[in-house]
């Protein structure tokens, strides 16, 4: 009976196959769509699991989901070593997906997670901007100068075409150094400059958007610094302890998160949950309920407003699904037997 039944055929993405298949515009469509499939009720997600690897600084998450109408599960397996580059000259954060049939449960295929999480990440932002950040945006604050802050730029400058300055600060100055001399090179039609930073004050003030993508758990951002209209998207805090800003900020801002679960345990508002000052109530919405149309986005041009990204297993889902259609499409990527035919 076994030899007439076709084996499962599993389809392996490296981050090389996926350089060339994965494009930044089509993922911020995609996790826009699984935004608003969220908002509307339509996925099944339950929140990230960790394991704390305390001894080593890091942590391992496992992040499962299903979208029944676009036919795609996934789940991925991410960590978060934020001593890796200095201690191994390797990536703080590493994935692996295994994207699911959900007719049969097949994996159909296993793929690098890390150059997905850079740019779903990254979108998650760029749609949050698009909802939450005044549309005459053109100034951009980087604290961080990092992996996800390459993405966070990228999505962020597609999501408003151009941008007039952009400032990026890292603790490490030689980071923003290289970072703004990469960013020139790469975008100097689309952005007229991009300064390193030597003070975090000055890479914020001023800036329409601000992005915090640091692993801190001290507040880096203070609430002098924050004026009306500007627009914060939260990225680094995505674990218990984590915080990036001066919680008077989440005072002063609609804020609003991706997922209820996520944020309370792990997302910029975790700390000041656990310390009482900040509850369920202080929280504007979902980006799912924005997406959706239940809510509205900004409505007005001073408002602050601040998206708390804790990062959602279906923006993984989604663009995985991206890749994969389109690596069989393209003939991309090495298909094997996995598993032997029933
Ligand atoms: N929200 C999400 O969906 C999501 C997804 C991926 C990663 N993350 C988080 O984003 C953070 C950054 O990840 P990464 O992959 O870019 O890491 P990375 O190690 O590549 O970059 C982090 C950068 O922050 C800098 N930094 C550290 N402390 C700082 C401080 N106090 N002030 C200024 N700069 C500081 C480091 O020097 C480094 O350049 C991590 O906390 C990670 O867990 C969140």
């Amino acid at each position: 009976m076994s030899d007439q039944l076709p084996p499962v055929k599993t389809l392996l993405l490296s981050t090389t196959d996926l350089r060339k298949i994965l494009d930044m515009n089509d993922v911020l469509t995609a996790v826009e769509n699984a935004f608003r499939l969220k908002g509307l009720g339509r996925v099944q997600m339950p929140p990230k699991m960790y394991l704390f690897f305390d001894k080593f600084n890091g942590d391992i998450r496992t992040m499962p989901s299903y979208i029944e109408d676009i036919g795609v599960s996934a789940v991925k397996i991410v960590n978060v070593h934020a001593d890796n580059p200095k201690k191994y000259k390797m990536r703080t954060v590493m994935a692996t997906i295994v994207l699911i049939d959900p007719a049969n449960g097949a994996p159909i295929s296993i793929m690098d997670g890390s150059l997905i999480t850079d740019i779903r990440t990254g979108a998650a932002s760029g749609v949050a901007s698009k909802y939450l950040a005044r549309k005459d945006s053109r100034n951009l604050g980087l604290i961080g100068a990092g992996t996800q802050s390459r993405t966070q730029l990228l999505a962020i400058l597609n999501t408003f075409a151009r941008l007039d300055e952009v400032k990026v600060y890292d603790i490490l100055p030689e980071k923003s150094k290289a970072f703004a001399e990469e960013a020139n090179k790469a975008y100097s039609k689309r952005i007229k400059k991009v300064i390193a930073s030597d003070d975090p004050k000055d890479a914020v003030q001023g800036a329409d958007i601000i992005v915090t993508c640091t692993p801190s758990r001290k507040p880096i951002l203070k609430d002098s610094w924050i004026s009306k209209g500007q627009h914060i998207n939260c990225i680094g805090a995505d674990a218990p302890g984590k915080q990036e800003l001066d919680p008077a900020i989440l005072k002063r801002a609609k804020v609003v998160i991706d997922d209820w679960e996520q944020a309370s345990h792990s997302g910029e508002i975790n700390v000041p949950i656990t310390k009482g000052t900040f509850s369920q109530k202080d929280v504007y919405g979902n980006i799912g309920d924005i997406v959706a149309g239940r809510k509205p986005g900004r409505i007005s041009h001073d408002e602050i407003t601040m998206f708390c990204s804790t990062g959602l297993a279906i923006q993984d889902a989604v663009t995985a699904k991206l890749a994969y259609d389109e690596a069989k499409k393209k003939g991309i990527g090495h298909e094997f037997e996995m598993i032997l035919p029933y």
